[in-house]
C-alpha cells in the first residue's frame, strides 16, 4: 500500500514544497489533501523558483499527476492566475486534476475574512487573509458550493441565493462595506467552470485505482501540524487538519493505505501570523536568520518571526503524525549562528513541562529551557555526505534526531533540489500512471 504523507511538523514553511518535490521524482501522484492557497510551496530547480499555492508540487515532473484533493478549498481565481503563470513557463498544466467535492472559496469567504480580523483588532489570529477559514465554515455548514457545482448553472444560482443574505448580512455587521449579488457571481462562477472543467475529476477513484495498480502516491500537506484546527495552538490555528490524518479523509484514503509519513522541520522554526511562540527570538541573531533564510512569507509577503528549534513542539508533531522518517531542511541557515540553542523543555508557572501543550494559554506563559550546542562557520551548500559536515552541524543533526525520535534521513542544506543530503534511504516504488 504505498501512500506517503508529507506533513510539516512547525507552524508552516518548513520546506514541504522542496520535500515533496524531492521525493516525487518516484511517485506516480502527488495530492494536495487540505487548505487552499494560504499555502505558499517553493520550489527550485537550477535556477529556477517556483512558488506554488494550490498547484501540488509534484507538477515539475512530466510524468506525475498533480492531485488537488476533496480536503482542499480552492479560489478557482488563484488556481486559473497560478495555471497561467506556470503554462506561461512552459509547464504542462493539463495534467492537473481537481476534486469535484473540493470546496470553491467564493470573494465573500475573502471579505469575511479580512472584516473578520479586522473587528478583532488586537486579538487577531492573523491570517492569510484568503477566505480559508470561511469557506470551511460553510463546508461544515453545508452550504458550500463544491467544485461541481461550477458545471451546473441551476444548482449554483440555488445555493447562492440561499446564502448571500445571509453573507452580506453579516458583512454589514461586521462593518464592511462590500455587497455580493447573485448574477455577476454566477456569472462569474460558470467562467471559471467552463475553464477548469478539463480539470475536474472524481478524485476518490483517480487515487484508489492508482493505490490498486501499485502506483506511489504522495500525500502533500500544507500549513504544518502546529497550525492544526484540532491538534494546533487553538485559536491561533488554520481551519482544516494539515496533521497525517488529514490526509486520509482530505485525500480520500483509509488510514491502512499509508505505508510512511514523513515529517518535514527546518533546523530552527517560523511563525507567521499571531500565536504563542516560545522560541521565538526577537535579537540580532533571529534578525540573522530570518534574513539569511529569506524568511518571508511565500504567500503574503509578511515577515516570519524566527525562533531556535523547539523539540518539545517537534516530539509532539512525531507522535500526533506518527511520523516515520524526517527531512531537515535549512541547515545551512545556521552556518554562523553560535551556540546554537536546542529548547529541550519549558518551563511554565515555575514548572518544567517536556509534553507540549496545545492550550493556547498555557503556551503564551512557557519560557524556553535550553541546551546549547557549539555552531560552525562555514558554508555548507556545497555539502553531500553526512559525513563531510562540519562536526558541530552533525552533533546537532544527531541531537535532533534524538529528540524527535524518528530518523532523519534526508538534509537539505539548500533551496534547489539537489543541494540535498541523502542518508538511509529506503527507496520508494517507481511507477506512472497510465494517466486520470
Ligand atoms: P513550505 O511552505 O513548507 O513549502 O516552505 P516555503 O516554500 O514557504 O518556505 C521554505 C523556503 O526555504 C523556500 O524559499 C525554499 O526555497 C527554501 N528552502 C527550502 N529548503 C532549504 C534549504 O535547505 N536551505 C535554504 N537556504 N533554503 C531552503
Ligand atoms: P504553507 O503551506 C505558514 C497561518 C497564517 C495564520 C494561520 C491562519 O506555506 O506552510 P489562514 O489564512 O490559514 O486562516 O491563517 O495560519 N498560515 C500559514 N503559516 N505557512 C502556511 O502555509 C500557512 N497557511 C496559513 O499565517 O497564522
Ligand atoms: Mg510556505
Amino acid at each position: 500500500m504505498p501512500a506517503t504523507v508529507i506533513v510539516g511538523l512547525q507552524w508552516g514553511d518548513e520546506g514541504k514544497g522542496k520535500t515533496t518535490d524531492f521525493l516525487a521524482e518516484q511517485t506516480a501522484l502527488v495530492v494536495r489533501y487540505q487548505g487552499g492557497d494560504n499555502a505558499g510551496h517553493t520550489l527550485m530547480l537550477g535556477d529556477e523558483v517556483f512558488k506554488l499555492h494550490l498547484v501540488p508540487s509534484g507538477i515539475l515532473y512530466p510524468h506525475i499527476v498533480p492531485v488537488i484533493g476533496p480536503g482542499v478549498v480552492v479560489n478557482p481565481q488563484t488556481l486559473i492566475e497560478e495555471l497561467d503563470r506556470l503554462a506561461a513557463r512552459g509547464i504542462d498544466i493539463s495534467r492537473l486534476r481537481a476534486s469535484f467535492a473540493a470546496h470553491v472559496i467564493l470573494p465573500y469567504h475573502r471579505a469575511l475574512d479580512v472584516a473578520r480580523e479586522h473587528r478583532l483588532g488586537g486579538a487577531k489570529v492573523g491570517t492569510t487573509g484568503r477566505g480559508i477559514g470561511p469557506a470551511y465554515e460553510d463546508r461544515a455548514a453545508r452550504s458550500g458550493l463544491r467544485l461541481e457545482d461550477l458545471l451546473d448553472e441551476a444548482a449554483m444560482r440555488s445555493k447562492l441565493e440561499r446564502v448571500l443574505p445571509e453573507k452580506n448580512a453579516v458583512l454589514a455587521a461586521l462593518g464592511a462595506e462590500v455587497r455580493f449579488e447573485v448574477d455577476p457571481l454566477v456569472e462569474q462562477a460558470l467562467a471559471w467552470g467552463r475553464r477548469l472543467a478539463p480539470h475536474l475529476i472524481d478524485v476518490t477513484w483517480l487515487v484508489q485505482d492508482a493505490l490498486r495498480r501499485g502506483d506511489h502516491v504522495l500525500l502533500e500537506g500544507a500549513q504544518g501540524t502546529l497550525l492544526d484546527l484540532d491538534h494546533g495552538s487553538y485559536p491561533f490555528v488554520t481551519s482544516s487538519s494539515p496533521v497525517a490524518g488529514g490526509a486520509c479523509t482530505g485525500g480520500g484514503i483509509g488510514p491502512r493505505q499509508v505505508d510512511e509519513v514523513f515529517g518535514v522541520m527546518k533546523a530552527y522554526a517560523t511563525r507567521v501570523g499571531s500565536g504563542p511562540f516560545p522560541t521565538e527570538l526577537l535579537d540580532g541573531v533571529g534578525e540573522g536568520i530570518a534574513e539569511r533564510g529569506h524568511e518571508v512569507g511565500t504567500t503574503t509577503g509578511r515577515p516570519r518571526r524566527v525562533g531556535f528549534f523547539d523539540a518539545v513542539s517537534t516530539r509532539y508533531a512525531v507522535a500526533v503524525n506518527s511520523v516515520s522518517s524526517i527531512m531537515l531542511n535549512k541547515l545551512d541557515i545556521l552556518s554562523g549562528v553560535d551556540p546554537i540553542r536546542l529548547c529541550v523543555a519549558y518551563e511554565i508557572d515555575g514548572k518544567r513541562v517536556e509534553a507540549w501543550p496545545s492550550s493556547a494559554k498555557l503556551l503564551e506563559r512557557a519560557t524556553p529551557v535550553y541546551e546549547d550546542f557549539p555552531g560552525w562557520e562555514e558554508p555548507i551548500h556545497a555539502v553531500r555526505a553526512l559525513s563531510d559536515l562540519p562536526d558541530a552541524a552533525r552533533r546537532y543533526v544527531t541531537a535532533l534526531e534524538e529528540t524527535a525520535g524518528a530518523p532523519i534521513v534526508l538534509v537539505s542544506v539548500g533551496p534547489e533540489r539537489t543541494q540535498t543530503i541523502e542518508r538511509a534511504w529506503r527507496p520508494m516504488r517507481h511507477r506512472v500512471v497510465a494517466g486520470p
